[in-house]
């Protein structure tokens, strides 16, 4: 018990086979085909994160090469941890040179190529993935690349039209509630139905969130009784709805001292920008108090702060701007 504790358990439940992964049946049918007919195209998986997109890539590459193997035969690179397409070049090259033994194995396909999995190409620049084009067509006859993204739209399209696409999405609930109960049985974890319903609730059809959460819970509160909703919560990092409806009630009261304060608070409990500012998109979205106008300006500036946050600005910064900006146009018909 200890030791399970130590490790993530997503990685521990990590699907070990295609067929372990839950809810992608239209991707896993098509993949277990392409295996058994041993001719496999590039590969572009996209969609968002914790659906099983880099779980499905390795499990499917198990599947292909026997575990002795499996090292010769496929090469596992993170775009964004790999300085450049000069280095991912070179890694390519060497690794589509290395010579492979023809040893076969009974019940592994053993396909005559390699596999590249670049996880996160969609963090590529356009002029690196400008280059990869050349890098794959170089190596087709012995490679097989499978880009892994969450964004397919940052993928140019030379490169995306050269691989078939797979769609991820997030995980239907009962999928998710099967996977998430049998992990939890495992690990002797005995929760009410309700805590499951939370931890679903929260994870919004991410896998990875969901067994984290269980996880946490487990380290946090014990493996056996209930968990109330703040509990899980407070060890789910995300804002509690307190806070949210303390902003509301700041820029209601149109008042600048009470809006920088609360800006202040939540900077200071370490809450992320970026989660609050989309708590406060979906409240905008739906708000029937102001006008179609205004919430178009105020869009436009969350888009703006979203931009400027994944590229490393100012959290304290960015809220106080969007806050303001809302503070003009919130009721303001
Ligand atoms: N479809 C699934 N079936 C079963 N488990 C899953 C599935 N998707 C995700 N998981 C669980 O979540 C963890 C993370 O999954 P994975 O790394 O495959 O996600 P991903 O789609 O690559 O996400 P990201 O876009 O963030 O890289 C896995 O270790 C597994 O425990
Ligand atoms: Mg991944």
């Amino acid at each position: 018990m200890a030791k399970s504790k130590a490790s993530m358990w997503v990685e521990k439940y990590r699907p070990k086979s295609v067929n372990d992964v839950a809810s992608q049946e239209e991707v896993v049918k098509s993949l277990l085909g392409a295996i058994e007919q041993g001719a496999l195209p590039h590969l572009l998986f996209y969609g968002p994160p914790g659906t099983g997109k880099t779980s499905t890539i390795l499990a499917m590459t198990r599947m292909l090469y026997h575990k002795d193997v499996w090292r010769d035969r496929v090469l596992e690179m993170n775009a964004s941890d790999e300085r450049g397409i000069k280095v991912i070049r070179q890694k390519v090259k060497a690794f589509a040179q290395r010579a492979v033994g023809t040893k076969t194995y009974a019940g592994y396909p053993s396909p005559p190529f390699k596999i590249i999995i670049l996880d996160e190409a969609d963090t590529m620049t356009k002029d690196a993935q400008g280059a990869l084009r050349r890098t794959m067509e170089t190596y087709s006859n012995v490679t097989r690349f499978c880009l892994v993204c969450n964004y397919v739209s940052r993928i140019i399209e030379p490169l995306a039209s050269r691989c078939a696409k797979y769609r991820f999405s997030p995980l239907d609930k009962e999928s998710m509630r099967t996977r998430l109960l049998s992990i939890a049985q495992a690990e002797n974890v005995n929760y009410p139905n309700e805590v499951y319903d939370n931890i679903l609730d929260f994870s919004q059809g991410d896998m990875r969130r969901a067994v984290n959460l269980l996880q946490s819970c487990v380290n946090f509160y014990g493996a056996n009784g209930t968990i109330s909703p703040d509990a899980l919560l407070e060890v789910s990092g995300q804002i509690p709805p307190q806070i949210i409806s303390n902003v509301w009630s700041a820029l209601n009261s149109k008042s600048f001292a009470e809006v920088a304060n609360t800006v202040d608070y939540v900077i200071k409990e370490g809450y992320p920008a970026l989660a609050l500012l989309t708590k406060i998109h979906d409240d905008v979205i739906h708000s029937s108090s102001i006008s179609d106008h205004n919430k178009a300006v105020i869009i436009e500036r969350l888009a703006q702060a979203d931009k400027a946050l994944a590229d490393g600005a100012d959290d304290s910064l960015q809220l106080h701007d969007v806050l303001l900006t809302l503070l003009q146009h919130n009721n303001d018909k």
